[in-house]
């Protein structure tokens, strides 16, 4: 069966294009290379089907859509600050490209679409914590705006055709492959400071709760929602809540190292709390978080010191 993954070089992207070829699936990826990186491939892709280009140009996801069951749409302009900073160029990838996607998806009529969003940007500040996919949409960025917008469209599309979709929303999600130099994940930037015996700067008192979940926890998460498309969205976390004061604690514990910590200034927007309630996943998959947060550090430490 032929599967196709946006987004297939990124982080996320590449553990799922792992995952679905241990599973047998025949794995097309597409991938502009913007922030997709050869090197995340490099274990495996001989297997893969690899076309370079965006999920913006019709003529490439046409192509890309040939013979495809179920489409896995993981790119993204992931970055909240590029948001801020350019909202039109983030519009234009998460919203125009997955009016692209879609669209290609219905006309060659795929069994499965799913629409890898995101859990925090999209609920906001939320009310309720830990956080169930009932809770509504109140974005605080461009970047959750245009996920939230990501989602109406899918939603659109499966009222208007036959289309069959989820759409997932991870929480924080962490391990191997991700960049430590972004903005984002926490996890592999304070491993790599770590490493390279540097002080770990947090922003604010360090109360901040996140949901932080192994990537390999979210691809198995991810491939069922392909498989049981139910047309709805579905929480992907652990329900956990955790301090960054926690973490540091958890890595000096993993590493043996006693990084020195700064105190910057709180970064404004960013939200006291998030969790996410994952019952439904629980329920309708059987599916839970294997990887407990000091073992899913203990193997993105592994990652981070052989890189
Ligand atoms: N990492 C997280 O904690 C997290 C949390 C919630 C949601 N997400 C979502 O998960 C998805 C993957 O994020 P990630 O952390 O792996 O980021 P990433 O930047 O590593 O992956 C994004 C991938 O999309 C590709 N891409 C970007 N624009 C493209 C375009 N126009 N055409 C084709 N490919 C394009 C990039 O080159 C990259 O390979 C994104 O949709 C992101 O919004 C991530």
């Amino acid at each position: 069966m032929v599967v196709l993954v946006t987004g297939g070089a990124g982080f996320i992207g590449s553990h799922l294009c792992e995952k679905l070829l241990s599973e047998g699936y025949q794995v097309r990826l597409v991938d502009d290379f913007s922030t997709g990186k050869e090197s995340n491939l490099t274990l495996f892709k001989e297997d893969l089907e690899i076309i370079k280009g965006s999920i913006i140009d019709k003529s490439i996801v046409k192509t890309a859509m040939k013979d495809v069951e179920i489409v896995f749409h993981v790119a993204a302009q992931a970055s909240v600050s590029i948001s801020v900073k350019d909202p039109m160029y983030d519009a234009t990838i998460n919203i125009l490209g997955t009016i692209n996607m879609l669209e290609s998806a219905v006309e060659k009529d795929v069994d499965s679409f799913v629409f890898v969003s995101s859990g925090g940007a999209v609920y906001g500040n939320a009310q309720v914590i830990p956080t169930p996919e009932s809770s509504p949409r109140e974005p605080v960025s461009p970047y959750g705006t245009s996920k939230a917008c990501g989602e109406m469209y899918v939603e659109y599309q499966a009222r208007v055709s036959d289309l069959k979709y989820m759409i997932v929303r991870p929480g924080n999600i962490y391990g191997p492959r991700q960049d430590p130099f972004g903005e984002a994940g926490v996890i592999s930037i304070f491993l790599d400071a770590i490493k390279r015996g540097e002080p770990l700067h947090i922003f604010g008192d360090g109360k901040n709760t996140r949901d932080y979940l192994y990537v390999r926890d979210l691809v198995d998460l991810i491939v069922l929602c392909g498989e049981n498309p139910q047309n709805q969205a579905m929480n992907a976390g652990t329900g956990k809540e955790t301090s960054v004061l926690h973490l540091v604690e958890i890595m000096r514990e993993v590493t043996g190292k006693n990084p020195q910590v700064i105190h910057d200034p709180p970064r404004s927007g960013d939200a006291r709390r998030s969790c996410l309630d994952i019952t439904r996943a629980n329920r309708l998959f059987g599916w839970y978080p294997k990887i407990e947060l000091q073992r899913g550090i203990q193997l993105t430490w592994q990652w981070i010191q052989n890189k």
